[in-house]
């Protein structure tokens, strides 16, 4: 599989930073060929700029619709020959012209046990739920929010003092290992979508 990944992002970056580190240090056999943000203040995309990388940010307010808008983000990926697009708190919805452009070729992290918490404030969800576990999950992007084939999964504790903050933090340290471990997962393939599950793909006859 082309090794090539562009990121898309939205803010701090600490995930892109993550997958830079990996590769950096072999864990993660890839290249970052494009960090795209959609905003302009993103700390992520500085990150980018001190690896090295291409950075550069999409706007969406300058397109009329969402479709526009995924579309100059295929254009953007294609420009690099990116196959493998990571989200990486990119806090934009993705539509059909970049799900059909990448097809199963778009992973998203979240930080809760999916299919709990979708959406917006996952760790507060997990709070305010009261649930003793959450944690973090890398999945491929279908147009169902949230709810795409999962690679990875990991687990932490919910302890009884938590506030949203101090879930979120022992949550992102899983993030930044499972982000690289699923992006290498994909890259090697040997794997199929079956219904809504990522399983091993079949051996050859
Ligand atoms: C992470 O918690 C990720 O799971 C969610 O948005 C946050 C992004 O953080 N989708 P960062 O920008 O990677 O530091």
């Amino acid at each position: 599989m082309n090794r090539r990944l562009g990121v898309l992002i939205s803010g701090r970056g600490s995930n892109l930073q993550a997958l830079i580190d990996a590769i950096a240090e072999r864990r993660l056999d890839a290249s970052i060929a494009l960090v795209i943000s959609s905003r302009a203040d993103a700390a992520g995309l500085e990150r980018a700029r001190a690896a090295g990388i291409e950075a550069i940010c999409v706007p969406h307010r300058a397109f009329a619709t969402r479709d526009d808008y995924d579309r100059a983000l295929v254009k953007e990926l294609r420009a690099r020959d990116v196959g493998l697009v990571c989200l990486a708190g990119f806090m934009r919805l993705v539509g059909a012209p970049l799900i059909e452009a990448f097809p199963n070729r778009i992973l998203n992290i979240h930080p809760s046990l999916l299919p709990a918490f979708p959406g917006l404030d996952a760790q507060t969800q997990a709070i305010e739920h009261g649930v003793k576990v959450s944690g973090a999950t890398v999945h491929l992007v279908t147009a169902e929010l949230d709810g795409g084939p999962i690679v990875v999964q990991r687990a932490v504790p919910v302890m009884p003092g938590d506030t949203a903050e101090t879930l979120a933090a022992r949550i992102l340290e899983q993030e930044h290992r499972a982000y690289p471990e699923a992006v290498q997962m994909v890259l090697d393939g040997g794997w199929r979508v079956e219904g809504r599950r990522l399983v091993p793909a079949d051996p050859p006859a």
